[in-house]
Formats: structure tokens, C-alpha cells, sequence
């Protein structure tokens, strides 16, 4: 399990265990102390399984944009058991939502020392790319790689994206957000390019109450904003109706623009559209015209609370190469 640590003393005390058991790379304990030192006021992460800390992950921000990958360690016992992902998935989760663009790492440039080597290959497995080497850095000879990665990349954001059903700030969220975020929900593909899929953006705080009025047990209560979404059922060629892909794919794409943008939300269906009808309520109050269904709403606005991901079922239980077997 992945724990986001909140107190400097458990940082620490966490920091100096893992750091303590991997001797062999931190010989020089001046350096370790210092890493120990910096960690406790850094967001930090730690991977726990039955009580024991197997390693752990630490950011820090280095500019306005960019979050620099301080400092990790995995005890060798747990190598090669997907830790070091897992934490930076955790902190790259993080520094998306926190809108920081890139996440960097230092590291010596590779050719060097075998242990960098490797540690060069696994960051550029997480995607980081190489962006330079600085010469002075530690000294001519073992210059200073910098790896970059950038947050803003459209496979990141999938990977950033979770259902989100906590708090939301009272912020607003600018227009031309709530349009960036309408127009990626209507360039979407639709079957037969038919376009079935249409969006009302509310923001007006008034008529957001009386579309929230509606929603009986209440969900989104505190979103500033919400894109409701429209669907026309028609067929796109013959007797063959494509709307509901239609407006799935429309809504994938609102949900990684609401993210990319440093917003959360979540694909409310389900629940408006029930034996209840509340999307019939909200086709109502919001004036829908009667051949378009509510489909979905979307809110939209900045999280209070931790973004949760849920667990998944394993890659290779769900991809296969090939054939099935
Ligand atoms: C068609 C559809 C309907 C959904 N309806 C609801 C809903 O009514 N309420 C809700 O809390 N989540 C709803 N969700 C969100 C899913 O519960 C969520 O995507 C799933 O648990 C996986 O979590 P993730 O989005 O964080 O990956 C819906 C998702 C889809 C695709």
C-alpha cells in the first residue's frame, strides 16, 4: 500500500530507515543525513505492506512548474516487486493535480557507474526523456544528467485521472476552462460523424442550485460548475444507433481536459439515471429540448480533499498479446 506521510517525524524516521538499510549506496553518511534532513519537509511517500516500510518517495519543487524527484529508495529485499512505480505513480498523481507541468530527475549521466545505468534505464521506463547534461554539476567527470518529464502529456493524464467524489473548493472555474473543456468533449469521434452528442455548461450559481436540487441523494453538492451531457438517439446509418458510444467517447474526453486543466470530476451516470429519472428533472429545469436524454453530468472544479485511486485488476490479467493464452 501506498501512504502519502503527513508528519515531518514519520518522514524522517521512515527516510533514515530505508536510507540505512541500502549502505552500499549511501556510504557517505554526510550526504544521507542531508537527504533525511531535506525529506521531512517534502511530500513524501512511503510503501507499507503488513507494517513494514519497504521504500519510500520524496518531491520536491524546484520552480513555479516543476517538481524534481528528490529522493528514493527501496530496500533490496523488495526490488523488482513494481515499488519504485507504484511510489511514483503516487507522486506523479500528486504534482498533476497540484498543475506543476514537469517532473524532473537528476541523475549522472549513463557510462559512468553501472548502478546509474540501471537507474537511468528505470527512469526512462517510468517515460522520463534526457534533456541535458550539465558538466560542473558534481565535477567534469561525472557530469550531471537531468531526465524531464512532462505531466501534460496526454498518456500521463489518463494515468492522473480517477473518479473523484470528495470536496470541492469554492473557486470558480474560469470560462474559457469550462469552454476548453466543452470543446474536447465535441471533438470527440462519433459513429458516422452523426455528432449526437451535445453539452449545456452551467456555472450560474442559481441555476447550478436548482440542477443540485434535484439530485435526491445528493452528489457534487459543493462543485462550482457541471457539464451537463445531452444525447440524441439517433441511428447513424440503418437500424445502427451510436449514441451511447458517442457520448462515452465525449465523455472521456471532458474528464482528461478537466484533469489536464488541474480539475476533478466524475462520470456521473448511474445515478442520475435510475428509476428516480433525475436526468428527466434536470432536462427539465435546464429546458433540454424532449429528443435529447441527460445523459451524464460532469462537475467541475478544484479537489479539497485527496484524489483516491481505486485498485485495478493487473495489466497482464487484461492485456494479452497476440492471442488470449
Ligand atoms: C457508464 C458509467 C456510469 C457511472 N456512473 C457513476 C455514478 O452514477 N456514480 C458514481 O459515483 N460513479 C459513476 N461512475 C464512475 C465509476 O464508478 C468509476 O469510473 C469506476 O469506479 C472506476 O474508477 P475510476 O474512474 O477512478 O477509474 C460511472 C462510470 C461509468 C463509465
Amino acid at each position: 500500500m501506498i501512504r502519502f506521510i503527513e508528519t515531518a517525524d514519520e518522514k524522517r524516521r521512515i527516510a533514515r530507515e530505508i536510507l540505512e538499510s541500502l549502505t552500499d549506496w549511501f556510504e557517505v553518511e554526510e550526504s544521507r543525513e542531508k537527504y533525511i534532513a531535506d525529506s521531512a519537509g517534502q511530500p513524501f511517500w512511503a510503501s507499507v505492506d503488513e507494517g513494514i516500510n519497504e521504500g519510500f518517495l520524496c518531491l520536491k519543487e524546484t520552480g513555479k512548474e516543476t517538481m524534481e524527484l528528490a529522493v528514493m529508495g527501496v530496500r533490496k529485499e523488495c526490488h523488482r516487486k513494481g515499488i519504485g512505480r507504484r511510489l511514483f505513480a503516487a507522486a506523479k498523481d500528486y504534482a498533476a493535480r497540484k498543475g506543476y507541468e514537469f517532473i524532473q530527475v537528476k541523475t549522472v549521466r549513463s557510462g559512468v557507474y553501472e548502478d546509474y545505468d540501471i537507474t537511468n534505464e528505470f527512469y526512462k521506463s517510468l517515460g522520463f526523456k534526457e534533456l541535458e547534461v550539465l558538466p560542473d554539476y558534481w565535477d567534469e567527470a561525472n557530469p550531471c544528467q537531468i531526465y524531464v518529464m512532462s505531466l501534460k502529456s496526454t498518456v500521463n493524464t489518463i494515468e492522473a485521472r480517477h473518479s473523484y467524489r470528495g470536496t470541492y473548493l469554492q473557486e470558480n472555474v474560469p470560462e474559457e476552462d469550462l469552454i476548453t473543456i466543452a470543446g474536447a468533449g465535441i471533438n470527440a469521434p462519433s459513429g458516422c460523424n452523426k455528432q449526437t452528442t451535445d453539452v449545456i455548461i452551467v456555472n450560474d450559481p442559481e441555476i447550478l442550485a436548482r440542477v443540485k436540487a434535484q439530485i435526491d441523494p445528493p452528489v457534487a453538492g459543493t462543485a462550482p460548475a457541471m457539464i451537463i451531457v445531452l444525447s440524441k438517439r439517433i441511428n447513424a446509418y440503418r437500424d445502427r444507433c451510436f449514441a451511447v458510444q458517442d457520448y462515452s467517447a465525449a465523455i472521456e474526453n471532458m474528464l482528461l481536459a478537466i484533469v489536464e486543466l488541474g480539475y476533478q470530476s466524475c462520470w456521473y451516470e448511474g445515478h442520475i439515471t435510475d428509476d428516480d429519472r433525475i436526468c428527466d428533472k434536470i432536462a427539465s429545469v435546464l429546458n433540454v429540448p424532449k429528443e435529447y436524454d441527460v445523459v451524464c453530468i460532469l462537475p467541475v472544479g478544484k479537489a479539497a480533499d485527496e484524489v483516491h485511486s481505486p485498485s485495478k485488476k493487473p495489466f497482464s490479467e487484461r492485456v494479452r498479446f497476440n492471442r488470449w493464452s
